[in-house]
């Protein structure tokens, strides 16, 4: 009977191959996991929890699943981590069966808690989603008055009811489906269970990724290929708006018009945590890869098509006088780069503390005092201590935080989240660029409201960004850092130089150099080397020179030729428009030309390559650095 399906020709598919595939798809939310099986075994609750194990990697805050028992389909779930899913299956007594679907989810709309986590159900339809569906609100308002009541915040629920809601006016569930694809605006992958048909799995899907998978003991659907990598390795891509109809021993597909397709059957063949990986040798260069992307996401999500659109994305900060910014780490030197472009362009006071300092500190607030968090967890223990400090004192509170829901998000009185996606490296890079993004575009906002530039600039700035994700993605590509980061691999020591904001990006360059290279670094400003720190360099320190800034460069350029005079070995990170003597540095990394606002967005790029570079050929745990956690929740 299997082999009916084998119509399609079988193929290898390379490792490269699915990265390529999953980029050409477009627009992705690599958020989310589903996992299907249709089989003619009772062994669905470890097809479905192996499954959504192995799609951990995508990030997620909350699980469940749906599993066909006597009675019909039994829903379970849980916020947090696959095992405790796998727990409650256990406690409830859910026994394993022949058909269930289960789901990861990373909170888009709403917090991450069981009413909100997947699978849903409204009426005959239990679903599971990955994707935004742009439309819900409209539908969900037309299904409102057909007396659909929700119980979760999600647009998945939304459209797990109006799929309900035209199987009831169509009594066809293909029908159904096909309607659905036609109204649905966004992007999903659905895997779907009727209550009336305790044999399949319907799925469809557009702009998320699905297969749907060929088994020995039945068939699977799933977001990624490593979900089903324990039961298959034959796989079929579902096509953009194409529906498939799964039981034991056959899969079907169609189009969006219902006319069934043919299909090819493709062969696995690649280890697991490879794939998990999209390709890249480790999590760290995949999120540096990203970058692009989710750079453009968080801005857009923010600045439309103009400025005045940030007025309204964004709370009211017109008021307030000055800002402290309080974060850790990394977010604090995102932090230093709002610094440094609030204070030169928009002319308001900013301070940049540390969190476990600040909170310490009784730091002296006034009525117009805004204080901003910066945090990609969400969860750190010291940032949320700060936050909570304001807040007794009734100081407004905004927070800059990548997960949905998390506590920092939740306890601020007004939150932006930056789009990076789940970060699975413990050295930040992709959320430390939309934090910079996110923070370049407020700077940009309050210069605006402040009258501090220009319609013309405004115009500028805003083509510029229209151009960013190509500039950025021609970073991806560029290797000018390689011949550098032999060199410094070498040495144990490092100085990064820089004045303004290249000093700020340069305190981030040093930090993710020294956490995953285990190489010693500092930043200082490029000014106060004199002061002291000179008498370290010594004949071969390599000195990684910041010089983007057109106001200081020139300056740099003195304190550089203050180093190499003492022996050191220079790498000189400037625009690509500055001429500079050739004997003032041994390697030259020239950056794009960009608007200030977004210059240090595209500087950051070579410094995260650099350290990802030496860290490799040091042999270093590159996404799992000694003594680090991803979140800290302890003081
Ligand atoms: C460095 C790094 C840390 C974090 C810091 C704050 O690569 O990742 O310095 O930036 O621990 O964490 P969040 O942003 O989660 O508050």
């Amino acid at each position: 009977m299997l082999k009916s399906y084998f119509n399609a020709k079988k193929e290898k598919v390379l490792k490269q191959d699915i990265f390529l595939m999953r980029k050409k798809r477009g627009k992705e939310y690599l958020m989310c996991g589903i996992v299907g099986y249709a089989g003619s075994k009772s062994i669905s609750n470890d097809v479905l929890i192996d499954g959504l194990k192995a799609l951990e990697y995508r990030g997620y805050d909350s699980a469940g699943a749906a599993v066909l028992q006597q009675n019909g389909f039994l829903c379970v779930k849980t916020k947090g981590k696959v095992s405790r899913l796998e727990e409650k299956l256990r406690q409830k007594k859910i026994a394993s069966s022949t058909l269930g679907i289960a789901h990861t989810r990373w909170a888009t709309h709403g917090v991450p808690d069981e009413h909100n986590a997947h699978p849903h159900h409204q009426g005959k339809v239990t679903l599971v989603h990955n994707g935004i569906i742009e439309n819900y609100h409209e539908l969900k308002k037309e299904l409102q008055k057909e007396g659909y009541v929700f119980a979760s915040e999600t647009d998945s629920e939304v459209a797990c009811a109006y799929l309900d809601f035209l199987y009831r006016k169509t009594q066809d569930k293909l029908e159904a489906m096909a309607q659905a694809i036609r109204s649905f605006r966004g992007s999903f992958a659905f895997g779907i269970l009727f209550d009336d048909d305790q044999e399949h799995i319907y799925a469809m899907r557009r702009n998320s990724p699905l297969i749907a998978a060929v088994g020995e003991e039945g068939n699977f659907i799933a977001s990624d290929v490593p979900a089903i990598l324990k039961y298959s390795r034959r796989y079929i891509l579902m096509g953009q708006d194409e529906m498939a109809v799964i039981s034991k021993d056959c899969i079907h597909m169609y189009d969006k018009d219902k006319q069934e397709i043919t299909y090819e059957i493709k062969t696995a063949d690649m280890d697991i945590m490879d794939i998990q990986k999209g390709g890249y040798e480790h999590f760290m260069l995949k999120e540096i890869h990203e970058e692009p992307k989710v750079v453009m996401d968080t801005i857009r999500a923010y600045l439309k098509d103009d400025i005045h659109s940030l007025q309204e994305t964004l709370p009211d900060l017109s008021a307030y006088e000055e800002i402290h910014i309080v974060a850790c780490g990394s977010a604090m030197y995102a932090g230093m780069i709002a610094k440094s472009l609030i204070e030169s362009k928009a002319r308001i006071r900013v301070d940049v503390e540390v969190a476990s300092e600040y909170r310490y500190k009784d730091p002296i607030f006034s009525q117009h005092t805004l204080v901003l968090l910066i945090s990609q967890s969400g969860e750190t223990a010291d940032t949320l201590a700060a936050l909570q400090l304001a807040k007794e004192q009734g100081i407004d509170t905004f927070a800059i935080v990548n997960v949905v829901g998390s506590s920092i998000a939740r306890e601020a009185k007004y939150v932006a989240y930056t789009l990076a996606g789940p970060e699975i490296a413990v050295a930040t890079t992709k959320a430390y660029c939309t934090q910079v993004a996110l923070l370049s575009m407020i700077a940009f906002h309050l210069t605006h409201i402040h009258g501090y530039v220009s319609i013309e600039r405004i115009r500028e700035i805003l083509r510029e960004i229209d151009q960013l994700e190509e500039t950025l993605e021609g970073m991806m590509k560029d290797r000018q850092y390689v011949e550098a980061g032999k060199m410094i691999s070498r040495y144990g020591n490092v100085f990064f130089i820089g004045r303004g904001l290249d000093y700020a990006l340069s305190m981030e360059g040093s930090l993710k150099l020294k956490e995953i290279s285990y190489i010693h670094s500092e930043a200082y400003a490029a000014g106060e080397l004199k002061h002291g720190t000179i008498s370290l360099i010594e004949k071969g320190t390599p000195v990684i020179a910041l010089a983007t800034d057109e106001q200081l460069y020139e300056k740099t350029i003195s304190n550089i030729k203050e180093v190499k005079a003492r022996g050191a070995n220079v790498i000189l990170i400037c625009r690509e428009d500055f001429q500079v003597d050739r004997d003032f540095y041994d390697y030259r990394i020239s950056v794009p030309k960009v608007d200030v606002f977004l210059q240090t967005i595209v500087t950051v790029i070579p410094l995260q390559l650099l350290s990802y570079q030496i860290a490799n050929l040091r042999g270093c745990e590159i996404d799992q650095p000694r003594n680090l956690a991803k979140s800290v929740t302890v003081e």
